[in-house]
């Protein structure tokens, strides 16, 4: 880290503020002295805060660069399989050929749930959200796991983090099951991730369910392309919980409540929600004039980024496999088209380039999503499946930092200076 210094002069003060520097992207400001000199900073919405110094992700929104471990998204996505980048993001290093095997049997063997936990999906409405159950249920986890858990031990903490990958389909899956009324289907070991996950979702009782390699292999992609992305929403809320000693599994749900939104994961979901309503390409000027007008809160959802400015590289990606998922499955779904005609308008609008917004990761995958027969209220819910490892792997380097504190912001004060207080009876 670099040495050099930033000098903020308040009043008749100069305070010096040490600058450091990563490996890439932006240096930082170390602010942490301003407190005894009597100031905080103020910056709602984390606009320009750096919360914690990481080695597992980096983006560069400019360039539209998204590296897990220092490797590219387009290369794991094209590349690599979902557990191969499970096992980089948590050891910060890719596994050989039996550090590969040994980790994806681990995983494997970690997928069945207590079968207690069939007995809290018997609590909810048939027609619950499956985030809401799926919130729940990953909560409810840590009834199962807390008493042998020492999170300050490295192995224990991995442990923890193997369980939740694993498990995290085995949930999802419920879920929908839950939702339509269906027997939930247990895991298979002689599957891979994805598969298993399609088999559980998809296979009833009456006969077996046919997986198509196709299929399975965009699932994967879909797995690497939201498995994590440095201190977003839902990472930074799993980070604050966990910063107070809170049980992973508590931590976790934490995330996928903040996931939930639709300004983050959500947005898939209202992505998709959003092509029907537009339905067809000639309405499509309706809702970009909606989207530019200041006094109607609609937004085109799936479009627009914090850190992205240019392009998103996972839609990129996501949009690639959209074409072949349809092609594969011999779909003409009229929702590409109305996505791919939307993307050109926006894309060419003024407007749009001016606000810096484009499609970002939620863009083309509901429509993936939709095409592997996934409805559209479980999209986020394997959002959050797929981003459980980056929650747990920044879970995990937080806990593993020397001197780590428990998050605890500060605030501007605007209310009432101190005032007495009359009795009720006065
Ligand atoms: C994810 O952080 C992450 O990394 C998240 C994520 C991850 O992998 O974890 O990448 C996943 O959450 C992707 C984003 C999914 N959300 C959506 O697609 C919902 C629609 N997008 C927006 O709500 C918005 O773009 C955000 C939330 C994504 C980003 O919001 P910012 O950075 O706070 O920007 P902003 O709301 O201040 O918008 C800046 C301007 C505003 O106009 P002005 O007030 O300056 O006039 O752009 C406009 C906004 O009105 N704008 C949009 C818009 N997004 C921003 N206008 C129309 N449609 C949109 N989608």
């Amino acid at each position: 880290m670099a040495d050099n210094k930033a000098i903020l002069k308040v009043g008749d003060k100069e305070i010096e503020l040490p600058i450091l520097s990563g490996t890439a992207g932006h240096d930082v400001i170390d602010i942490r002295s301003l407190g005894a000199n009597g100031y905080f900073t103020y910056d709602p919405g984390f606009m320009a805060t750096g919360s914690c110094e990481s080695s597992i992700t980096y983006i560069d929104g400019a360039k539209g660069i998204l590296l897990h471990r220092g490797y590219s998204i387009e290369e794991l996505a094209r590349d690599a399989d979902y557990i191969e980048v499970v096992y980089m993001l948590l050891h910060d290093k890719t596994p050989n050929t039996e550090e590969y095997r040994d980790f994806k049997d681990t995983i494997t063997r970690h997928t069945l749930v207590h079968d207690q936990v069939n007995n809290f999906f018997r609590g909810f409405r048939r027609d619950a959200h499956p985030m809401a159950m799926l919130c729940g249920t990953v909560g409810a986890m840590a009834s199962f796991y807390h008493d042998d858990l020492n999170i300050h031990d490295p192995e224990q903490r991995l442990r923890s983090a193997y369980r939740l990958v694993a498990k995290m389909p085995t949930l999802v899956a419920m879920c929908y099951k839950y939702n339509i009324g269906q027997p939930f289907v247990y895991p298979t070991n002689k599957l891979s991730y994805a598969e298993n996950f399609l088999n559980m979702m998809f296979s009833v009782p009456a006969e077996d369910y046919k997986i198509t390699p196709a299929v399975a292999k965009a699932v994967d992609r879909i797995f690497i392309l939201h498995a994590d992305h440095e201190q977003n929403a839902s990472t930074s809320t799993v980070r604050l919980a966990g910063s107070s000693g809170a049980n992973p599994y508590a931590c976790i749900a934490a995330g996928v409540a903040s996931l939930w939104g639709p300004a983050h994961g959500g947005a898939n979901e209202a992505c998709l929600n959003m092509l029907e309503e537009i339905g067809t390409v000639d309405r499509i000027p309706e809702f970009i004039a909606r989207a530019k007008d200041k006094d109607d809160p609609f937004r085109l959802m799936g479009f627009g980024h914090r850190v992205y400015k240019n392009f998103d590289p996972r839609a990129t990606v996501m949009r690639e496999s959209c074409h072949e998922v349809l092609a594969e499955l011999n779909i003409d779904d009229p929702l590409l088209n109305v996505a791919m005609e939307l993307e050109r308008i926006a894309l060419s609008d003024p407007y749009f380039a001016e606000k810096k917004l484009f499609p970002n990761v939620d863009f083309y995958s509901g429509i993936i999503l939709k095409a592997i027969g996934i409805p559209t209220n479980m999209f986020t819910c394997i959002f959050a499946l797929a981003r459980t490892v980056g929650w747990v792997s920044h879970w995990h380097e937080m806990l593993s930092q020397p001197g780590q504190k428990i998050g605890r912001p500060r605030q501007l004060y605007t209310g009432e200076a101190q005032r007495p207080y009359t009795k009720i009876e006065k």
